[in-house]
Order: C-alpha cells, then sequence, then structure tokens
C-alpha cells in the first residue's frame, strides 16, 4: 500500500462518515452493523446504542415497521434495490427524523451473508415545503369552494329577481288587459248610453228650433255635431282599448284599422302588409299580434320620431314573423325598458317565440317570431 492509495482509504473513510447523508447497514434480517457519524449526530444514538444491538425496525414506528417488513423488503429482494421511500426515524430525546432512504442489497463475498446498505437523506425542509403546498393547496380550494358557493348564492338571487320580474310583468299585462277590457265597456255602457240620451234630448230641442232665436238654433246644430264627433272619439278609443274588430273580422282588418287611425291621427305614413291567409291563428295568438304591433306602433309615435313605418306578418309553415321599422332617431343608448317592450318580450316568450329590437340612429326594428304550426296556437302554462 503506496502513501497515495493510503491517502485515498482514509479519504473514503472519511466521506463515509462526515458524508451528508447518513449511512446505516444491516443484515437480512435488520441488525444494524454498520453506522456513519452523520446518522448519530442527526439522531442522537452512540455507536453502542445501536451497533448489533438494534435492528433497523427498531427505530421505526409501528405502521412503518410494518410498511418495513410486509412491502420495503420484499421489494428489496426482487429488485436487490429501493430508492426514496419516506421513514421517520425515532431518536432519543427529539421528535422523529424525516428521512428518504436508499437502499441497495448485497451479498458478502466472503461470508456469503447478505448485506442491506441503506443511504438516508434528512427530508426535514422538504416535509415542510410539502406539508406548506398542501396547506396552501387546501386554502385554495377551500377559497375556490367559498367563490364558488357565493356565485351561486348570487345566481340563485338573481334567477330568484328575475323570475319575480316575469311573473310581475306577466301579471300587469293581465291586469292592464282586463283594465282595458274594463274601460271599453264602461266607456261603451256609461258614457255612450249618457250620449245617446243627449243626442236624442238634442234631437227633441232641434224639432222646435222654430221658436228659438237662430243664434240658439245655431248652436243647438253645432251642439248635435259635437255629440256625434264625441261618440265617434269615444268608439275609437274603446276600440283601441278593446279591439272588436278582431274578434269579428280578424286580424288584418283590425291592423288595417289601427294602422289608418295612427296613420291619420299622429300623422305617420304607415304601410301594412299581411299575408293573404292569416285566418288560421288562434284568437290568443291574433290578440298577441295586435298588441305587439299596437304597442310597437306606439312607441315609434312617442319616441322615434319617424314620418314613416312599416309593419309586416308574414306566415311561413311553421312560424308567423311579426315586423315593425320605423325610419327614426333610435333607442338611446342608456335605455332602460318600460312596459312596452318588457310586455312584448313577456308576450312573445309564453308563445316560446323569439324578441328582437333592432336599433341605429337611421331606425329601430322590432321582430317577433312566433313558432307553429300556427293553426291551434295557445299560449304555454294557460
Ligand atoms: N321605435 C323606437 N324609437 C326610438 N326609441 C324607442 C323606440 N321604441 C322604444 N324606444 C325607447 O325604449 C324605451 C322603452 O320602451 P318601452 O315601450 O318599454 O317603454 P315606454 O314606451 O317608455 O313606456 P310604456 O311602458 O308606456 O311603453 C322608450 O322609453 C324609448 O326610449
Ligand atoms: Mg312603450
Amino acid at each position: 500500500v503506496n502513501a497515495q492509495s493510503h491517502h485515498l482509504v482514509e479519504t473514503a473513510q472519511e466521506l463515509y462518515e462526515t458524508a451528508p447523508c447518513g449511512y446505516v447497514s444491516t443484515l437480512a434480517d435488520g441488525t444494524i452493523v454498520a453506522v456513519n457519524a452523520t446518522f448519530l449526530a442527526w439522531t442522537g444514538f452512540s455507536k453502542d446504542d445501536v451497533l448489533v444491538s438494534k435492528r433497523i425496525q427498531d427505530l421505526l414506528g409501528v405502521p412503518a415497521r410494518i410498511f418495513y417488513e410486509t412491502q420495503f423488503l420484499p421489494l428489496l429482494q426482487m429488485q436487490g434495490r429501493v430508492k426514496e421511500v419516506a421513514f421517520d426515524i425515532l431518536r432519543p430525546n427529539a421528535p422523529p427524523l424525516p428521512v428518504l432512504l436508499n437502499a441497495v442489497q448485497r451479498v458478502d463475498s466472503t461470508t456469503g451473508e447478505i448485506v442491506i446498505h441503506c443511504a438516508l437523506f434528512d427530508a426535514t425542509d422538504r416535509r415542510k415545503y410539502e406539508a406548506e403546498l398542501l396547506r396552501s393547496r387546501r386554502e385554495l380550494e377551500a377559497e375556490v369552494n367559498r367563490r364558488t358557493s357565493e356565485l351561486e348564492a348570487e345566481v340563485a338571487v338573481r334567477k330568484l329577481a328575475e323570475e319575480d320580474l316575469q311573473q310581475t310583468t306577466s301579471k300587469l299585462l293581465h291586469l292592464r288587459d282586463e283594465e282595458r277590457r274594463a274601460l271599453a265597456r264602461e266607456l261603451h255602457d256609461s258614457v255612450g248610453q249618457l250620449l245617446s240620451a243627449l243626442s236624442m234630448n238634442i234631437a227633441l230641442v232641434s224639432a222646435e228650433s222654430s221658436k228659438l232665436s237662430p243664434r240658439a238654433a245655431a248652436a243647438v246644430q253645432e251642439n248635435s255635431n259635437f255629440v256625434t264627433q264625441i261618440s265617434s272619439e269615444i268608439r275609437t278609443i274603446s276600440h283601441l282599448l278593446h279591439p272588436p274588430l278582431l274578434e269579428e273580422l280578424g286580424l288584418a282588418s283590425a291592423l288595417r284599422w289601427l294602422v289608418d287611425g295612427l296613420s291619420e291621427r299622429a300623422n305617420i305614413e304607415i304601410a301594412l302588409e299581411v299575408d293573404a291567409d292569416l285566418s288560421r291563428l288562434s284568437p290568443q295568438m291574433e290578440l298577441t299580434i295586435f298588441r305587439i304591433v299596437q304597442e310597437a306602433l306606439t312607441n315609434v309615435h312617442r319616441h322615434s320620431g319617424s314620418l314613416t313605418a312599416r309593419v309586416s306578418v308574414e306566415l311561413a309553415a311553421d312560424a308567423v314573423t311579426v315586423r315593425v321599422e320605423d325610419q327614426g332617431r333610435g333607442v338611446p343608448a342608456n335605455l332602460s325598458a318600460g312596459v312596452g317592450l318588457r310586455g312584448m318580450r313577456e308576450r312573445v316568450k309564453q308563445f316560446g317565440g323569439s324578441f328582437a329590437l333592432n336599433s341605429s340612429p337611421r331606425g329601430t326594428t322590432v321582430t317577433v317570431v312566433l313558432p307553429g304550426p300556427p293553426s291551434h296556437q295557445t299560449p304555454a302554462g294557460s
């Protein structure tokens, strides 16, 4: 043995003792036959504490011991080596030391005995990181869950509010229809009756107009004209409130009457295009279409400033398309829907149809498609 190789042996020995990992060698049954200084320093054992008097299993907790014998050893026998298995080494006067253990199994060339060499790496920091990682993952999960249920709650609340609004709109529409019907009847029955009484009285007075001064006679004649005008106004108002033409003559005539009346009164030129055969539509659908056109045209008159408009009702095999367009200023950017638009939407929804409002500074178009077959339509839920 020359000086240099002697030096190398010393270096190897020193490396073994002070390596930055613990070395433990055992026999096949686990009996500890060699340990390095690093291992002793980490655990606080002395050489005498462990050499021959202890098996490596004695340094493990019960579950780890079972794992060692049932999993670790068979694997080691099968593969000759095992890598990076996590263990906690029990030590006197200190909490267990978390380690990662690599092991190789050798057969001693002289004795023929099995020896197991283990290298143990201190995994304290690594466990800490892992625990930290796990903790922040759990926190993240909890945060995600919390946010998810918050959002779910928000969605539920919003949905409730929407349903509420929908119900209110639908109730409002129904009430408005009812009220219009009642007003129409009231106008016809009470004001209408009074007017006919008035007109009869005027007729009586007119019959004796020869006894009046010319001025008085002219006034009576004027009154007679006023009564005729008022009657006609009231008829128009009551028909707008509740269109009797719809029931008697059908949608096409009712729309014609509506469009003509509005053209004249509001001074808007309104074109009406209605498909020839609307007779297949149900009364509910006719009323829905009439109300939508009426509301849309009222909006044109009140908001668009347009001098022209166009109404069309097209009948296809499986759908009715209603379109009301104007060439006005368009809806404002900060549009807040009133009962009109919401009502149209609601009416359309009851038929399972679609509603679209397209608007630009050059005009507005309301398009409603009600699905067919148009023959036996009834609103959903009624
Ligand atoms: N054809 C149109 N041209 C321009 N603006 C329109 C038109 N139709 C609707 N708008 C705008 O949309 C708004 C909402 O219309 P909506 O019919 O819902 O309510 P409203 O007409 O104001 O009141 P109401 O409840 O009596 O109908 C209107 O106030 C108006 O600003
Ligand atoms: Mg309106």
